[in-house]
């Protein structure tokens, strides 16, 4: 182990500077107009990944981006680790807010990040973090000190739902068999309390169209007598929740998975400060369901979010217009035990129900996903709690998290297989948000901590 820590020592100046190079690469998986670039950078990960050695790199193409996929198998007879990464990131939108452009990298220190962070789109979610893998890897093979077999399967579509990662999972169930997937593309609690995902939100998300008169009005000659469908698109989202930021929809919590009050007060136990998180977001007040701390508002339950609403006119200056349209992207993060069809089709009737004669709906579901939860008491989690623990000098926490990787709950049904949450990022890392950045310190940290999971793993499995 010594050796691979001197190895990864010894040449992380180049591992940034090839992750400099990866971020350059805008890789935004929702804008069509980057398609050249997509491709480039699932190129660049290949590349990348025969330099470190690894054995069957290729760029398999699916009907949407490819999926790069390499492997190293040194016995048939040890267990093999599944690495999961994506190499698109998101829209880097809006584009004025960013204080550097978002796919030129600058380095800069901050008091979250004194040895520096990286700011760019894609340095925490998720090119940092699946690079990480890629270098640790490089580190165990140069050296020989690869313990167990290792692949990677790093997609270009998690930001847009993975709409092809399950056919391909399906069709390569045997190239891609393996004991456990490792997943770096969540956070740790902060640079000083290591912790362990061990729970991921779902989510349904759906677009909503509302219309009025068939076509725009002048606002005076018809306002107050025909339906504006803004105010009306306004009105049925506000009786989504009610006055204690519950839900409305019957039927929403019916699924809920019931947190026992012991485990509640367990996972309030973990480091958190509201006065801090006021004041990162420079709120003074927080908001959400009665009956429930933000921790439990961020993980073990379901929200409701509008994520755009448009419609009308919104140009330079004043137009007296009644709208035809009204349009909205509305999301429900999901908790176990809730399943994303049905909750779409349970929002689907309820907001066709609640709407007035006086104008039509439509509602169209875009892509879902299932929540996610991991066991603690597997070999794979006690792997990743050693491995932080050694290189963090802490034990780390399991925790929740409210985001989502819908593929967790694809990986078990499709190929039987759990999956280990060791990412390293941290919330206030801004990802989807401009100035996203990854500290320097955590992408080393990754890099360190990485060979000790194979090293315990591959020991606890014997
Ligand atoms: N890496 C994130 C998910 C995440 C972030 C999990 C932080 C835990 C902590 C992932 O890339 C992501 O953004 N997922 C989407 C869902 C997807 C279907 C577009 C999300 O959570 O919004
Ligand atoms: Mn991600
Ligand atoms: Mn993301």
């Amino acid at each position: 182990m010594q050796e691979v820590q001197k190895y990864l020592k010894d040449n992380s100046k180049r591992f940034l500077e090839e992750l400099l190079d990866l971020l350059r690469i805008p890789s935004i998986s929702a804008d069509p107009a980057y398609k050249k670039d997509v491709h480039k950078t699932a190129k660049f990960i290949a590349n990348n990944l025969k330099k470190a050695g690894a054995d069957n790199v290729e760029v398999c193409e699916t009907k949407g981006y490819p999926i790069v996929y390499a492997d190293k198998i040194i016995d048939k007879n040890l267990p093999t680790v599944l690495v999961y990464g994506h190499y698109d990131v998101q829209p880097p939108d809006p584009l004025d807010l960013w204080n550097s452009p978002p796919f030129e990298p600058v380095i800069k220190k901050t008091k979250t990040h004194p040895k520096g962070a990286i700011y760019a789109r894609g340095s925490c979610d998720d090119k940092g973090q699946a690079f990480m893998h890629v270098k640790a890897f490089e580190g165990m093979w140069k050296t020989g000190n690869l313990p167990c077999n290792i692949k990677f399967m790093i997609e270009g579509e998690e930001e847009v739902g993975s709409v092809n990662l399950g056919t391909f999972c399906r069709k390569n169930k045997k190239r891609l068999a393996c004991d456990v997937v490792m997943i770096s593309d969540t956070s740790i609690i902060s640079n000083k309390v290591p912790s362990i995902t061990t729970g991921l939100r779902g989510l349904s998300y759906l677009e909503v169209e509302v219309t009025g008169a068939n076509r725009d009005l002048h606002s005076g000659v018809y306002g107050g007598a025909v339906a504006n469908p803004i105010n009306v698109l306004s009105k049925m989202i506000a009786s989504l929740h009610d006055k204690n930021g519950h839900i409305t929809i019957p039927g929403f919590y019916n699924d809920v998975e019931k947190v026992s009050k012991k485990e509640r007060v367990e996972m309030n136990k973990a480091p958190f400060s509201l006065n801090n998180y006021k004041k990162d977001l420079k709120i003074k007040d927080i908001h959400g369901e009665k009956g429930y701390t933000t921790l439990e508002r961020t993980s073990i339950r379901p929200t409701l979010d509008v994520n755009g609403i448009w419609g009308g006119y919104i140009g330079e200056g004043a137009k007296t217009v009644l709208p035809s349209k009204a349009f909205a992207k509305i999301s429900m993060r999901l908790v176990p035990n809730q399943a994303p069809d049905k909750i779409t089709k349970l929002f689907s009737d309820h907001f066709k129900k609640i709407a007035p004669d006086s104008v039509k709906v439509k509602v169209m579901p875009h892509h879902g996903g299932e929540p996610a939860v991991t066991p603690t008491n597997t070999v794979e989690y006690k792997a990743a709690h050693l491995a932080m623990k050694k290189t963090f000098k802490k034990d780390p926490i399991p925790q929740r998290s409210g985001g989502s990787i819908p593929i967790v709950s694809m990986f078990e049904k499709v190929l039987g297989v759990k999956s280990v949450l060791m990412g390293f990022g941290l919330n206030s890392d801004a990802i989807h948000s401009p100035n996203e950045h990854y500290g320097l310190f955590n992408f080393y940290k990754g890099i360190e901590t990485i060979p000790y999971f194979f090293q315990y793993y591959s020991e606890l499995k014997k």
